[in-house]
């Protein structure tokens, strides 16, 4: 039994669907209390001073998990509303005929928002969806002198797949093209450390492997990229002295948190950084490992039905597997047996996170080749 498995609220369920939601530690509903409720139940005063420091938390906790200063990271609402708000800081995008190289494969929110947030000279050059795009040279090929931007995912939820984000991010540097990268299908089960893949801006999110819940994304901004950025999308947060109360006078804040706003919401980041400062005790490493080995598991049971990547350099968190005209009735049998999985265009999509232990992946296999016999 994995000696995680305590920690965490499971429902009596065998969750694999940590690609999606991840489930919640046993201990967070107490932190919930004491770091945000508490203070607001029990004190006569305004609790700001609290709310504050749990925002402060959850960037060290950040600090923690990626290895970067905290005033570098701001909390966000989600990542579509990140991508957008950076888009419009930079004057360098905000003008005719740039372009943009994202793949196809990338979320879809992520498109819309860079189809919308830019000027509409703009151009969306995509990597198409049948290239590998674990592949240095296929990122190589498109990394062409008249792009702007790149927008790259650490790991494709539909697909299974790393992107080479560390040479994605130096090729693009090396041609002075600004690079963007989503970390919302990785944190935490993919070790990343921002001392080491250093891209100008960096979106995630804490609602998948992070166990951490909706609505407490973040955003990271590299150093050298800070000043360039004059975020539209502001309020008296993102003022270098928020309680001066100067209608007439307005400076960014030099931090990462210019990109912060109105006044800020406190309840998902308190549930966040909690779990976050779980993981980052942790370390990714660990889980990662841990998540690999239950890959193994599936792997060599099956052959040509696993869709995602079977070398590690170039695998997710997520395998995925096409049981063909089975498919239906095996997500069915899964779903009566209590093993949490879904499916998407390329197959069913199967997450362990460190509290699945290799008798979840055992009773997964059995489920599975019980109702595949017949093709098996
Ligand atoms: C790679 C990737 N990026 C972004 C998102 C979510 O973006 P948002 O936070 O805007 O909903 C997801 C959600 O599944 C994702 O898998």
């Amino acid at each position: 039994m994995s000696q995680y498995k305590n920690d965490f609220l499971l429902a009596e369920s065998n969750y694999l669907l940590n690609h999606s939601v991840g489930r919640p530690l046993k201990t967070i509903e107490k932190a919930f209390k004491d770091s945000f409720l508490s203070p607001w139940q029990s004190s006569g005063k305004e609790p700001w001073e609290n709310w504050l420091e749990v925002i402060n938390n959850f960037q060290l906790a950040l600090s923690a998990l990626f290895n970067a200063p905290a005033v570098e990271f701001c909390p966000q609402v989600n990542l579509s509303s990140s991508l957008t708000k950076i888009l419009m800081s930079l004057a360098s995008l905000n003008k005719q005929n740039v372009v943009i190289l994202m793949s196809e494969i990338d979320f879809p929110s992520m498109g819309f928002v860079l189809q919308n947030a830019l000027p509409k000279s703009a151009e969306i050059r995509f990597i198409n969806k049948n290239l590998d795009i674990t592949d240095a040279n296929v990122w190589q090929q498109h990394l062409s002198k008249d792009i702007d931007l790149v927008f790259v995912s650490n790991a494709y939820s539909n697909t299974g797949q790393l992107a080479p984000v560390r040479e994605v991010i130096s090729r693009a540097k090396e041609q002075g093209i600004i690079s963007v990268l989503d970390i919302a299908q990785s944190a935490g089960v993919i070790p990343l450390n921002l001392q080491d893949v250093r891209p100008n801006f960096m979106i995630g999110s804490s609602v998948k492997w992070l166990c951490g819940g909706p609505g407490a994304a973040y955003l990271w901004i590299n150093p050298d990229s800070i000043e360039q950025c004059q975020p539209k999308d502001v309020g008296w947060f993102s003022h270098e002295n928020p309680f001066e109360f100067d209608i007439h006078h307005f400076n960014y804040n030099q931090s990462a948190m210019k990109f912060w706003g109105g006044t800020p919401s406190i309840t998902p980041f308190a549930l966040a950084s909690h779990s976050i400062h779980y993981f980052a005790t942790l370390g990714a490493n660990n889980v990662r490992t841990h998540n690999q080995a239950m890959i193994d598991l599936i792997v060599d049971e099956f052959d040509t039905e696993i869709m995602s990547p079977l070398h590690k350099e170039t695998r997710s968190g997520t395998v995925i597997l096409d049981f063909k005209d089975k498919q239906t009735v095996i997500m069915h049998a899964l779903g009566h047996a209590n093993i949490s999985v879904d499916a998407r265009h390329l197959g069913m999509r199967v997450s362990a996170h460190i509290y699945n232990n290799t008798d979840d992946i055992q009773q997964f296999i059995d489920v599975v080749k019980q109702h595949y016999l017949s093709v098996y």
